[in-house]
């Protein structure tokens, strides 16, 4: 079936040698191992060559990725960064479609889509976000909302292996606003998004790909959304920049 997952996403925060400080301290305690648990850390795009190495050199049970990829192969596309150059640091994941991006940066459902595509013809696992405002929470349309997304951030994907392609259901009024929303309405949109997925891909492989809830997920109340069915681990702002924090949510998946 699906290991969860716990996926650490540092965003704008950590230089160089601070993120490598954190990396060497979330190797320390979880030098044990993670069990059946993936953990995935992504730093920011500078710093992901000194996590990668702290990876290798303290032989870390956790996995790297990147925040955010351009869909070119190479080429006049100022500021981004190809596929290929995070393959080659190691970088086996890569967060899309956050809404952040899509926010501040105008990533569309489409632009989510090609860098799904490009990511997976490198072998990197995508973890695809989504999620509704608050506005459209308030309008009670937030199921159809993220269904819709859904359908156009997979569109004409080809899924061989289903534990390479991730969906993080963050709802953008929860994300680092302390404003967390319940396992409840985690397991009914995760659900939905689920159903969704057996439609497009079939039983077999829907039943094989996580789900994560982010949004303001943390050591207390990971454990909540993680008894949830359709809930196979979390996407972590805020509290996955203390090494020790975000091991004891590892430790709550792994229980
Ligand atoms: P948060 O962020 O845990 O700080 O709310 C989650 C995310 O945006 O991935």
């Amino acid at each position: 079936m699906r290991n969860r997952m716990i996926a650490g996403n540092w965003k704008m925060n950590k230089t160089f040698s601070e993120a490598v400080v954190l990396a060497e301290g979330l190797a320390k305690e979880l030098a044990g191992g993670t069990g059946d648990v993936d953990v995935v850390v992504a730093p920011p795009t500078v710093d992901l060559k000194g996590v990668a190495e702290v990876i290798e050199k303290e032989e870390a049970p956790f996995a790297l990725s990147a925040q955010n990829v351009y869909w070119e192969e190479a080429g006049a596309y100022t500021g981004e960064t190809a596929p290929n150059m995070l393959e080659a640091i190691g970088a086996t994941y890569c967060i899309i479609g956050h809404s952040e991006r899509r926010d501040y940066f105008g990533e569309t459902d489409e632009d989510i889509n090609k860098k799904a595509k490009a990511l997976m013809a490198h072998g990197i696992v995508p973890i695809s976000c989504c999620g509704e405002s608050l506005e459209i929470r308030e309008a009670g349309t937030h199921v159809e909302f993220v269904v819709d997304q859904i359908k156009k951030d997979t569109a004409g994907l080809e899924i061989a292996d289903p534990a390479k392609y991730v969906i993080a259901y963050e709802p953008i009024w929860a994300i680092g606003t302390g404003k967390t929303a319940t396992a409840d309405d985690a397991q009914e949109v995760c659900g939905a998004i689920r159903k969704t997925l057996v439609e497009i891909f079939g039983e077999e492989t829907a039943a094989g790909i996580r789900v994560l809830y982010g949004g303001s997920a943390n050591p207390s109340n990971i454990a909540g959304f993680l008894e949830k069915e359709d809930v196979d681990g979390a996407l972590v702002g805020g509290a996955s920049l203390k090494a020790d924090g975000f091991a004891d949510m590892v430790r709550s998946a792994m229980a």
